[in-house]
């Protein structure tokens, strides 16, 4: 079970293989049409799960499981109805929610000191307040399964050390990480695990012409030399959704090569 209802006997019965699997399970992810949003929901279908992949604009693929076809929900996540949506098309759907990947964001760059009031809101609305809200939707959802639930945020190692015009981001990325700190306190005891992945920089097509001095920089911090891809945060998702992470809430994985582990002066 994805909650903290595959207790230690009942764990000790299953190999970690088993324990890993999805199967059965369906699991929404916000920001499918992104780059890593597109990694996770492929990561969580490999894993046997059923994809509820959201999308604002961008072009998605249902995923399903054994052939069959997943479900795409279409949500501005800033609307105030926009993330009840998605938990309300997968129950309707499926009958239930097991996991959920708040994944989707805003990355805007601006200066600190000029940053304006819309600026300010549409990240904090974006990145913060929709996961709030789907948050309070999906872990109702599965508070009232037996079986309860794991809600992944993707927030970001800027949650921790802010970049030169990421000042808001890493703002919106630090309430993420402290986010799940709460919620897992708050839904803990209805068998809802919430749980952060926070990644270092992802390839993505083109961002080695685009910013060839940050790969250049990235690689050389990096102890393990190289750029994250899509499926990395994906499979740090998959086992966060997973019952080998039943005992695991309210904690931050941190998926960057190693950048963090780097003395900061
Ligand atoms: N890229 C990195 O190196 C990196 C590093 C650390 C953390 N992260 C985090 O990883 C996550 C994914 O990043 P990414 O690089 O894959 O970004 P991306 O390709 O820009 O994807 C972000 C997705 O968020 C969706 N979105 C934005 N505003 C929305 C809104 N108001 N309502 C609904 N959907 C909205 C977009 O949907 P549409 O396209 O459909 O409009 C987009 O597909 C983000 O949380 C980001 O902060 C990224």
């Amino acid at each position: 079970m994805p909650g903290n209802s595959s207790g230690p006997q009942a764990s000790r019965r299953r190999s970690p293989a088993d324990l890993i699997a999805l199967d059965g399970r369906v699991v929404a992810v916000t920001g499918a049409g992104g780059n890593i949003g597109a990694g996770i929901a492929a990561r969580m279908a490999a894993a046997g799960a059923t994809v509820v992949a959201h999308t604002r604009s961008s072009p998605v693929e249902p995923i399903g499981r054994s052939g069959q076809p997943g479900l795409v929900v279409t949500a501005d996540l800033t609307t105030p109805d926009g993330p009840r949506e998605i938990v309300d098309m997968a129950l309707e759907r499926y009958g239930r929610l097991d996991g959920l990947v708040n994944n989707a964001a805003v990355q805007t760059v601006a200066g600190f000191s000029e940053l304006t009031d819309p600026e300010w809101s549409e990240m904090i609305d974006t990145n913060l307040t929709a996961t709030h809200r789907l948050t309070q939707a999906a872990a109702a959802a599965m508070a009232a399964q037996e079986s309860g639930g794991a809600i992944v945020h993707i927030a970001s190692i800027e949650g921790s050390y802010p970049a030169p015009g990421h000042g808001h981001y890493s703002v919106s990325k630090a309430g993420m990480i402290m986010h799940a700190r709460a919620a897992a306190q708050a839904y803990g005891r209805a068998g809802v695990r919430v749980n952060v992945v926070s990644p270092g920089l992802i390839s993505r097509p083109g961002i080695e012409q685009a910013w060839p001095e940050g790969v250049g920089r990235w690689r050389e911090a990096c102890p393990l030399g190289r750029l994250g891809t899509p499926d990395d945060i994906g499979d740090a998702c998959v086992f966060l959704c997973s019952d080998l992470a039943r005992w695991i809430t309210g904690s931050e994985l941190v998926v960057d090569g190693g950048v963090m582990s780097n003395p900061t002066w």
